[in-house]
């Protein structure tokens, strides 16, 4: 038997001015998306912003289904957009924010387990490091410069 330990990284800001522009920037473009969430079952809204190598600003926000499974959480859906529209582009960071409509959240709101693996696989894809930046309504944002430190033990290509 033998015991590993996997350390993961991660940045914790106080507020939003302690970013830097370009980030932002990001995170008032998924702040406007949130908007447009369509979270009709949940209450639960999240937006999502991506940018890409070249300066662009993609956006998504979550989109849910009267037959739940159906729905999507905004990390995925605007990854699926970037990857549509400019699919030889980078992608250099994501920027989320969600929570209820009913309350406000102070808590960063971390993706869920598929969007991790829709991030991942993006990562891989373009062989190069996603940023990643999340945050509640309100309050701290949590930042990490890969994938790989929220999501250790990965299901990647190699394992086909
Ligand atoms: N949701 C996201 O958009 N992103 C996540 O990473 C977690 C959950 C959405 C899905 C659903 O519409 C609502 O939040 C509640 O789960």
């Amino acid at each position: 038997m033998k015991e590993i330990k996997i350390y993961s990284d991660f940045k914790i800001f106080d507020s939003i001015d302690e970013l830097n522009d370009q980030i932002k920037v990001l995170f008032n473009e998924a702040k406007l998306i949130r908007e447009s969430a369509y979270s009709e079952y949940s209450k639960f809204s999240v937006g999502a912003a991506v940018l890409l190598e070249n300066g662009k600003i993609l956006c998504g926000s979550n989109q849910e289904n009267v037959s739940y499974p159906s729905g999507l959480c905004a990390e995925r859906t605007v990854l699926f957009y970037a990857n549509s529209k400019y699919p030889k582009i980078k992608i250099k960071a994501i920027a989320v924010i969600a929570g209820s409509i009913n309350k406000i959240n102070e808590n960063p709101v971390a993706p869920c387990g598929s969007c991790r693996q829709v991030i991942s696989e993006f990562q891989a894809k373009q062989n190069s490091d996603i940023e990643l930046y999340f945050k509640g309504e309100k309050g701290k944002i949590i930042y990490t410069d890969s994938i790989n430190n929220l999501l250790p033990f990965k299901f990647d290509k190699s394992f086909l």
